[in-house]
């Protein structure tokens, strides 16, 4: 069976996290994806954070899965016609270089369209037109500058970022998106086009209902946020939850750093979850039935939980409350993760094998398509397809054989 992008060819010019997180999601919806590196260094990641010295880290092998690697050095003649074939022969560019890296190297889109006027040129950068379009970018940058810090962590510490790379791996999945869109587009225009993007903007678009808080400011206080004065600006919140339900982390039995339970007080649930902590008289007490009543109570009525579930573990107090359909979810470290059957069966952690490094556990793709299994193998070392991409190019270009593929 055919999948997604069988037939797709990507040049992968991505770097670090971001852009290839992005080729690796195309590349197990099946596109062919050979990834561009700098001769004799590749992609800076292979060598960052080594857990075994010499060996490709974790860093590098998570994050390119299912590619082919190619060694070109871009500020060669002879190389730089291998990949002007390339282009031509593919379908999509990604890159993620610093502003106007690609440029300098002489394939500005102008020249890309010359080449293979159907190409997607995607790419990534820190941040979109204006002042800072010049400025390089790494995640916490981007979460600075998004709205993301500012409104993290708790109210009396410092701005904190998240631990989940939303402006890495968060807008690999914003360009995976357009490029698809883009794909799509082709079909019927048969002509590629620019995709552009900012981590700035995709951390904004993530922080899209801090924006919606800051336009509340103007219509009195933000009542589920922990605090009663407000500047013109909106706080961090510490875990009260973006929705309109309110939400917070209980601390459980054990006293471990992540032995919390994060529970939502659903109003349609109030009177099972009173009755579950053994407070049932407030079931119908007009100071807790309704969300209005329990919203200046908040800070009590959590305590109240919290002295329940601070008498059991977060797995018993999980299985308790979502019985009583509280929706809750225990928070879950980086070992309970590791041991989590259910996410290694429905194949979210995936062992894979590597020639120099053995077996290691990587994290398998998103989403899943009933039609396009993902199947992951291992990220290839670096310049392994040289000899085979050199020859499939030469093969339709004998004057790029005559120019030294080899
Ligand atoms: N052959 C020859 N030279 C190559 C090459 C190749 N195959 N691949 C890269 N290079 C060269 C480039 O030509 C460039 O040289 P130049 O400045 O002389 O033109 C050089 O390597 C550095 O490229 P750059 O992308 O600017 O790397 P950097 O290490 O200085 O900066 C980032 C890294 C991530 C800050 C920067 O790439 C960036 O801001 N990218 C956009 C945002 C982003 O993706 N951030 C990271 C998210 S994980």
């Amino acid at each position: 069976m055919a999948k997604a992008l069988e037939g797709i060819r990507v040049v992968d010019m991505t770097h670090v996290q971001a852009g290839p997180v992005c080729t690796q999601l195309l590349a197990w919806m099946g596109a062919d994806v050979i990834k561009i590196e700098q001769p004799g260094k590749g992609d800076v990641t292979r060598s960052q954070l080594r857990d075994i010295p010499d060996v490709d880290s974790l860093y590098f092998t998570m994050l390119n899965s299912n590619k082919r690697s190619l060694e070109l050095n871009m500020k060669d003649e002879g190389d730089k016609e291998v990949f002007t074939e390339l282009v031509r022969q593919s379908d999509i560019l990604v890159e993620n270089f610093g502003p106007g890296v690609l440029d300098r190297m002489g394939y500005t889109w102008e020249a890309i369209q010359e080449i293979n006027p159907k190409l997607i040129f995607a790419s990534l950068k820190g941040f979109g037109p204006g002042p800072l379009q010049d400025a390089k970018a790494y995640e916490n940058i981007a979460q600075a500058t998004g709205g993301g810090m500012s409104t993290t962590g708790f109210p009396d510490g410092p701005p904190v970022v998240a631990g989940a790379q939303i402006g890495d791996s968060g807008n690999a999945v914003h360009l995976f998106g357009a490029i698809c869109a883009a794909l799509f587009q082709r079909t019927h225009t048969h002509k590629g086009q620019r995709v552009q993007i900012s981590m700035r903007g995709g951390i904004l678009n993530l922080c899209r209902v801090k924006i919606r808080d800051h336009q509340r400011l103007d219509h009195g206080p933000l009542n589920e946020y922990p605090m009663d004065e407000f500047g013109d600006y909106v706080p961090r919140a510490g875990n009260a939850s973006g929705g309109g339900q309110p939400g917070w982390a209980l601390k459980c039995a054990g006293g471990g750093e992540n032995d919390y339970l994060y529970v939502v007080i659903q109003p349609q649930v109030w009177k099972s979850l009173a009755k579950t902590i053994g407070h049932e008289e407030l079931a119908d007490h007009p100071d807790y039935a309704t969300p209005g009543a329990r919203l200046p109570r908040l800070i009590e009525i959590w305590a109240m939980i919290e002295e329940w579930t601070q008498t059991k573990s977060k797995w018993d107090a999980f299985k308790e409350l979502n019985e009583a359909g509280v929706p809750c979810g225990p928070v879950y470290s980086t070992k309970d993760i590791m041991e989590d059957e259910g996410l290694h069966n429905e194949g979210m952690l995936v062992k894979v094998d590597h020639p120099d490094r053995g077996e290691y556990v990587t994290v398998g793709c998103p989403f899943t398509l009933s039609d396009t299994p993902v199947e992951i193998t291992r990220s290839p070392l670096l310049g392994e397809h040289n000899e085979e991409i050199r020859q499939l190019l030469a093969s339709s270009n004998p004057k790029l054989e005559a120019a030294g593929a080899q």
